[in-house]
């Protein structure tokens, strides 16, 4: 098994072996109309396509499962300069702890830390209605089952296990550290938007069929479905204010920030508002990294990435190596002012 080949390291017109995840499938057709796979596989350390010509397509998109673990032996090629790979055999393999292991972007010590840290930061909460509602969620072990192995969408953010509850955690650690510079706003507020904001993905996506959405999640969404999940536990809280409940519905429903991207309401007060943002914030950010990371180390490669389709634009892989060394600056600054000195009539001119 030594061997096996990192996705990462797959390199046009060499071949290769390894052990992966299908993490999409997709039917598609080509310009001539001829039908094809579209199909990505990952592993721990980044994601790769493959396109399946092939006359028994059918057979082999029922064969073929999303979330499945394959072992792969194919070569490297390169499409439109991105590096994606041709495949020459595909045998199933099955999900056996070391291949968990291999294929797991969240180790399991980090989602231990990261439940734990998602319990403290929402001890945070002061509000009696707001903690009672979070500790609701917390104390729901189907929910958090679900919540703590849930991807944080698709394809476009966090789309590994686990993803939803890095996402959310890394939002409400944003949260604290906003309050100490914007003191005015309500980390109650912050906390329990946050923490609610996305856990309708846990009904959006299918469990048992990775990458792929329920029903419900088809026909509602996950801010719809997260709406709803939250207004069912408030209303079985006594007492729970009917103006807080509004609140807390508005800021799920406003998370996404325009009607264009899907928030039925636009964000009305600043805790909402500041929830938009830090929710822009840590998916873009996170794509920049992970889609830098799949597109390989510089070296073989330029400073730039491939074209990003989610984010519209090329990127930079590494923008230190554009920046001058400060020390090489410091030494060329202090030549220049070492000439000005040397012409007095330029530096009397310029103290006087
Ligand atoms: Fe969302
Ligand atoms: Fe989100």
């Amino acid at each position: 098994m030594n061997e096996l080949t990192w996705l990462k390291d797959v390199l046009p017109g060499k071949p290769f072996v390894t052990v992966v995840r299908l993490k999409i499938k997709e039917r598609k057709r080509s310009k001539v109309n001829d039908p094809y796979l579209r199909l990505v596989f990952e592993d721990k350390f980044g994601t790769l396509d493959a396109t399946l010509w092939n006359p028994d397509l059918e057979r082999l998109e029922e064969a073929l499962r999303q979330g499945e673990t394959f072992r792969v032996e194919g070569v490297g090629s390169s499409y439109l300069g991105k590096r994606c790979m041709t495949i020459k055999s595909l045998a199933k393999v099955p999900e056996d702890p070391w291949v968990k292991e291999r294929l797991d972007i969240l180790p399991l010590g980090r989602k231990h830390w990261l439940l734990a840290r998602l319990k403290d930061l929402s001890l945070k909460i002061e509000n009696a209605y707001l903690r009672k509602l979070i500790v609701v969620f917390l104390e729901d072990r189907a929910f958090m089952e679900r919540f703590g192995h849930a991807p944080g969408g698709k394809e476009i953010h966090h789309s590994h296990e686990g993803g939803l509850l890095e996402h959310t955690v890394s939002i409400m650690g944003l949260c604290v550290k906003l309050k100490e510079h914007y003191r005015e706003l309500s980390l109650d507020l912050l906390l329990a938007g946050a923490f609610l904001h996305d856990i309708g993905k846990v009904e959006e996506l299918d469990p048992d069929h990775e990458g792929t959405y329920t029903d419900e999640g088809r026909l509602l969404g996950h801010i719809t479905l997260g709406a709803m999940m939250a207004e069912k536990r408030m209303s079985k809280i006594r007492g729970f204010p009917k103006s807080l409940r509004s609140v807390v519905l508005h800021m799920i429903l406003s998370h996404q920030g325009a009607y264009e991207f899907g928030s039925p309401k636009r964000p009305k007060f600043a805790e909402a508002l500041v929830l938009y943002y830090l929710d822009e914030i840590d998916s873009k950010l996170f794509q920049i990294k992970e889609f830098i990371r799949q597109q390989g180390g510089e070296d073989d490669a330029g400073p730039w990435t491939g074209y990003n389709r989610w984010l519209g634009r090329y990127l930079i892989r590494d923008v230190a190596r554009f920046v001058s060394d400060p020390s090489q600056e410091e030494s060329s600054l202090a030549t220049s002012l070492d000439a000005v000195k040397r012409e007095p009539s330029l530096f009397e001119g310029l103290s006087g």
